[in-house]
């Protein structure tokens, strides 16, 4: 049986015990509080967790999924055995408060042995020590009796927080040849006894402090993972020797030149590993970068391209191999197609980048080894590869397994820090506190945008690239203070400006503040001499902050406008809000139509005109999640968020300035929208009396 002929069975299976078969989701989850889509019940936890309806009792499919970077790791595995995969296919089914334990476990059975005919005799059990009932049901339906394992084997949550419950497993005996133990013995890895599938029964939420409540309703939550079922149907032990990866490795041999070895397996079975998680990936919007999943994805296609050097190819690979993964896997997912010419270009780019670097990079290291006493590389070379040579630590750690060298990865981090330091020190290791508009807000309109004076005291002044004690009217400088009332710019919104003021007489005009870590900086022209240790107090522009506020809503209400006409996944890329004018870019594959155009500026409108109440909260991430609120892609959070909610239409993870109604953007016009990069769409629009 072929992949295509066991995700038909499987779903044929379902599809004729009454679920609705749906295709895979995004790898990118609606879920701040994951990376990756980890698992087939990614896209259902608030189902599962009863915070959203079912949109039918009985679901099953086949879904894409990552296990990189996270909570669920295996990137460090790939290579070394023939199980592990940073990218697979997740074969589920779902049951929302419909059929529990006896249905789950007698279909699992049934199309185990009947459909995929699998030998009863090879299939060991699993339960919760805790679980009598699905033990009991086993015993029942197939006489086996379970082995009863604990938290580690047998509970299954997707995150730390959230749905999970107590699990089955079915493993499959590949052969009394291979090494390795039972399921839950100290060698259940070796390779003999392989785990096939499990059914979870999602029976309780977990709060973050670890507490369990139970469910209203009682779900069923289920994956098999793809390339192991194929490995048992086409009777080898390797996943990486089914039909879809022997196709794929010999694309690889087409590239490189170099055919499949003992000696240089690994090497073949990472990069079409990698090719997968990171060609899907990229062709569901993910784009590298140096944070978050941009930043797991950089690395993974960075460990392909070093394993490629390994086989002796020089520069850009998995460019090169993806017609070959559309080949295998574009009838499936047709996206991989129709995204081609997107992923294609990002990885040329990404991979025309690092390609000297990964040589030059490779040379230092290798001058380096000479060197080691202790088969310890300092800290300071792997952060030299880490800051010149753009590798990753897990790459340079990569490399130097198999030399049996390990990384002084405190010393990295240390190396890290210092130079974190290094850069701060740069503004003389001041310390400011924003403070955000939220907090100052008072009920009173007016005062709303010209916050309550502060007290607060000069801490530096910078003087033509140099720190000064004292700065005379005249001088161009950049201040820096304990405290202040300004926004620096940041999170594509541009900062505040406005002046300080000592005894209520105005000492400098602050044209733009600037932010860099927790620092913002007052940058602007004195009109009074200004001293380190001065007490002074900043005040903000009242009109240009409320302009900006306004931009900075109607940016939400576009995002939201754009999702509910283009009925499309539309993914903000970056903006930037100025005082009347936003420009927002957004992923989309075609351009805009004048009709849509026109729909999305009078929904906005219509939002403005109904003047909806504008909230501005803080709360705990896990809040946030619960309230459904938006994060952004590629942005880093901390446990305390601000929350930024319209009316409802909108909520969204934002630090930024908002008004508190809909109705003092006064009005929303849309300037433009285009091409910036393939798939990429930027619109310009004005608010407020540039509206007007
Ligand atoms: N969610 C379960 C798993 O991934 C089925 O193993």
């Amino acid at each position: 049986m072929t992949y295509d002929d066991i995700r038909k069975s499987f779903l044929n299976y379902f599809e004729s015990k009454g679920h609705k078969i749906v295709p895979s989701a995004s790898l990118i989850p609606n879920d701040p509080t994951l990376l990756f889509t980890v698992a087939g019940m990614v896209p259902w936890k608030g189902i599962l967790q009863g915070t959203e309806p079912a949109f039918a009792p009985r679901v099953a499919d086949v879904q894409k999924c990552i296990r990189a970077g996270g909570k669920h790791n295996d990137l460090e595995d790939v290579g070394f055995d023939g199980r592990h995969h940073t990218f697979f296919e997740m074969l589920g089914n779902w049951s929302f408060g419909d059929y529990f334990k006896e249905g789950a476990i007698e279909m699992s059975w049934e199309l185990l042995t009947r459909v995929f005919g699998l030998d009863p005799n090879r299939i060991v059990v699993t339960t919760h020590y805790s679980d009598e009932e699905a033990t009991a049901i086993w015993k029942k339906i197939t006489g086996k009796d379970a082995i009863r394992l604990g938290d580690k084997d047998n509970w299954w949550s997707a995150g730390e927080t959230g749905p999970c419950g107590p699990c089955t497993e079915m493993h499959y005996d590949m052969g009394d040849d291979l090494p390795g133990g039972m399921p839950g013995s100290a060698d259940e890895d070796g390779g003999r006894w392989v785990e096939i599938w499990n059914d979870v029964f999602m029976q309780y939420d977990r709060d973050a402090n670890g507490n369990l409540t139970p469910l209203p309703k009682q779900n069923v939550d289920t994956g098999a993972g793809l390339e192991r079922f194929a490995s048992i149907m086409q009777g080898v032990t390797d996943n990486y020797d089914t039909d879809l990866f022997v196709n794929l490795k010999r694309a690889v041999s087409d590239v490189t030149g170099v055919t499949e070895t003992p000696e240089n397996i690994a090497s073949f079975k990472v990069i079409t590993d990698h090719l997968r998680s990171v060609g899907f990936a990229i062709a569901d919007g993910v784009i590298p970068s140096n944070t978050d999943r941009g930043y797991v994805i950089r690395r993974i296609l960075r460990r392909a391209m070093r394993h490629g050097q390994i086989l002796g190819h020089k520069g850009a690979l998995l460019s090169k191999l993806y017609p070959a993964l559309i080949t295998e896997m574009g009838a499936a997912y047709p996206e991989l197609a129709r995204e081609e010419k997107r992923v294609v270009e990002i990885l040329q780019n990404e991979e025309n980048s690092f390609a000297d670097m990964l040589q030059n990079g490779m040379k230092l290291l290798e001058s380096e080894l000479p060197k080691l006493n202790n088969g310890i590389l300092p800290g300071d070379v792997a952060f030299k590869l880490f800051d010149t040579y753009g590798f990753p630590l897990d790459l340079t750690q990569m490399i130097l397994r198999d030399k049996n060298i390990d990384v002084d990865v405190a010393g990295f981090e240390k190396a890290m820090t210092e130079q974190k330091e290094r850069s701060r020190a740069n503004t003389k290791g001041t310390r400011i506190f924003w403070e955000s508009q939220t907090d100052l807000a008072d009920t009173d309109d007016t005062a709303k945008y010209a916050p309550m004076d502060m007290e607060s005291h000069v801490l530096s002044i910078l003087r033509n690239g140099e720190f000064v004690q004292t700065a005379g009217a005249g001088d161009e400088v950049e201040v820096a203070l304990d405290k202040t009332v300004f926004y620096g710019t940041q999170g594509g919104q541009v900062g505040d400006s406005g002046e300080l003021k000592r005894d209520n007489e105005t000492v400098m005009n602050i044209t733009e503040a600037a932010r860099v870590d927790n620092i913002v900086i007052h940058k602007g022209v004195l009109t009074s001499d200004l001293s380190v240790g001065d007490t002074v107090a900043p005040v903000i522009n009242a009109s240009i902050r409320q302009q900006t506020a306004r931009a900075h809503t109607a940016t939400h209400l576009l995002q939201a406008a754009l999702r509910s006409v283009l009925n499309e996944d539309v993914e903000q890329r970056g903006s930037k809000v100025s005082p009347d004018s936003v420009r927002f870019d957004f992923r989309f594959g075609r351009a805009m139509t004048a009709e849509e155009k026109q729909a999305v500026e009078d929904l906005i409108n219509k939002w403005i005109a109904a003047d909806m109440p504008v909230e501005h909260d803080e709360m705990s991430m896990e809040a946030a999640v619960k309230k459904g609120a938006m994060a952004l892609f590629g942005e880093k959070y901390g446990d305390t968020v601000k929350v930024i909610t319209a009316g409802d239409v909108s909520c969204e993870l934002c630090g930024g300035t908002h008004v508190y109604h809909t109705g003092e953007i006064i009005k929303a016009r849309i300037n433009k929208e285009k091409s910036i990069s393939s798939g990429i769409r930027r619109i310009t629009m004005s608010v407020g009396t540039l509206a007007e």
